[in-house]
């Protein structure tokens, strides 16, 4: 990686065709990087690279469902036999099922583990062996403030999104002095695709993609550990129930956090 670490960074973005991945591929080209996005759906992958071509940036396109294993891996060589290297890996791919656990079928919570949770230990596992042979690499999950607190009716999408909060919480640690680096974003509502139907209190206002995107890049130049944005009330939300769980409860309850279906 270049003096800032962005410069000409081999970037791999999974999720890129959507709200979050979308912008932060923009941010990360205008900060030099090269980038390598998957998604499932091809199309506006190859829209997304147009854009990011026509404005300078080396892009390419590999097509990926990150629940698989393989896929993932094939997206990883399919990066290194391009740039030969890979030097920041940016698990953003995922998805929402809102269910209450009474009426939520097994397959709704699979479907969170399988894209949210394995999604990203598949991106995980398969750039680790590299970067640590590089002795230098970032990877970034990102994750959610639900990776900390619990919204009904929310069970699988928070399970999944604790889990993932939880391994890269310990796979930071391991790195500790290998030059490698691991960060977590863990974004409050964001007003992309993924909610588009769902009405929130101001409490939890809905922040732009963009400035997810930004806060993703500051995290790599800064070799942020965890980011939470926006960091106030979700912060006192994560305090709140990690020291008093009926006093967490009683503010997702009187804030009405859990938000309305359209
Ligand atoms: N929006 C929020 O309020 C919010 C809040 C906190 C955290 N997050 C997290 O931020 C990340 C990005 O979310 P977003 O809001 O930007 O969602 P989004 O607008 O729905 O975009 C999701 C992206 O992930 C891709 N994707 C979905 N399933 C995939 C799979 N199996 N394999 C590969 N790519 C897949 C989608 O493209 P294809 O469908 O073509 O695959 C799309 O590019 C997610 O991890 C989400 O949980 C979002």
């Amino acid at each position: 990686m270049g003096p800032d670490r962005i410069q000409h960074a081999v970037t791999i973005i999974t999720g890129a065709s959507g709200g979050i991945g979308r912008d932060t591929a923009h941010v990360f080209a205008r900060a030099g990087a090269r980038l390598v996005l998957a998604a499932r759906t091809a199309g506006p992958l190859e829209e997304l690279a147009a854009e990011l071509r026509a404005g300078g940036a080396e892009v390419l396109t590999v097509p990926t469902d990150v629940s698989s294993e393989e896929a993932v891996r094939a997206l990883t060589a399919k990066a290194v036999e391009r740039f030969g290297r890979i030097d920041i890996a940016i698990a953003n791919a995922g998805v929402y099922v809102r269910s209450a656990v009474k009426a939520l079928p097994l397959e709704g919570i699979e479907r969170c583990m399988n894209i949210n949770f394995y999604g990203s230990v598949h991106l995980v596992r398969a750039v680790l062996p590299l970067m640590l042979q590089q002795k230098a690499g970032h990877i970034v999950a990102v994750t959610s403030v639900d990776g900390r607190i619990g919204l009904p009716p929310d069970a699988a999408y928070v399970a999944s999104k604790w889990a993932a909060t939880g391994f890269m919480n310990v796979l930071r640690q391991e790195l500790r002095g290998t030059g490698v680096y691991a960060s977590t974003i863990l974004p409050g509502r964001v007003d992309t695709p993924m909610i588009a139907t769902l009405d929130v209190p101001l409490a939890s206002a809905k922040i732009s993609s963009a400035r997810v995107a930004r806060a993703i890049l500051r995290a790599v130049r800064t070799r942020r550990r965890e980011l939470v944005i926006p960091f106030t009330g979700p912060k006192t939300l994560i305090v709140a129930s990690a020291v008093a769980p009926a006093i967490g409860d009683w503010l997702v309850r009187m804030l009405q956090l859990e938000g309305k279906e359209r």
